[in-house]
């Protein structure tokens, strides 16, 4: 099983996921955790193009929209293996990241062809200013009308495309809850 974990910058996805990996590892499931980008040489290039003052041009964001597409290609070959051994994929966001950041839908759907939906996606939804405000001291160059264009996307896809969200205004604990009892649905276990 493909589980994704999406969100705002800030929304705590990098936390939750640990979270969850722990938890399903103590109840013997054998797991894989990934992020996008991955630490590839790809997704280290993607890190780096990121920081530059061009990096929302039209143009710079169409590269990174292929950069992020051959990542995310390596990846599914892990990913695709991993659940051949069995293990559960947990994934720090996934092709859905794409979707909700960067502009034109149909291109992106084009460019991401290989790339799997996961089995279940899990949305941390939460205000932007309480986003932006766990994010202080990190390296992050969102503004709030921009995470809230973002959050908006989000909750569109989730619609569509049946995410559950979850209230990551929450505290870390209650979120995990949350978080464990969806996850420990979709995979039948007795929580
Ligand atoms: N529910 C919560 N309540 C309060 N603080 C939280 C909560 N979840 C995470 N945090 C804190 O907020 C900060 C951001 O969390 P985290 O790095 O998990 O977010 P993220 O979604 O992975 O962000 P990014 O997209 O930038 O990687 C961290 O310092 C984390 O400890
Ligand atoms: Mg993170």
């Amino acid at each position: 099983m493909y589980v994704c974990l999406e969100g705002i910058d800030g929304s705590g996805k990098s936390t939750q996921v640990k979270l969850l990996e722990k938890w399903l590892s103590r109840c013997g499931h054998e797991v894989l955790r990934v992020f996008e980008p991955t630490n590839s040489k790809v997704g280290n290039l993607i890190r780096e193009m990121l920081q530059d003052p061009h990096a929302t041009d039209e143009n710079f964001q169409k590269t990174l929209g292929l950069l992020f597409a051959a990542d995310r290609m390596v990846l599914m070959d892990k990913i695709r293996d991993a659940e051949g051994e069995g293990r559960i994929v947990l994934s720090d966001r996934c092709f859905y990241s794409s979707m909700a950041y960067q502009n034109d839908a149909e291109w992106l759907s084009q460019i991401n062809r290989f790339a799997r939906k996961p089995d279940l996606v899990l949305l941390l939804d939460l205000d932007p200013e309480t986003a932006l405000s766990r994010c202080e001291g990190k390296d992050s160059f969102e503004d709030v009308d921009f995470l809230k264009e973002i959050r908006d996307k989000y909750l569109e896809l989730a619609k569509k495309e049946e995410f559950f969200v979850i209230n990551a205004n929450n505290g870390i604990n209650k979120v995990h809850d949350d978080i464990k009892r969806v996850t420990g649905r979709k995979l039948g276990m007795c929580i």
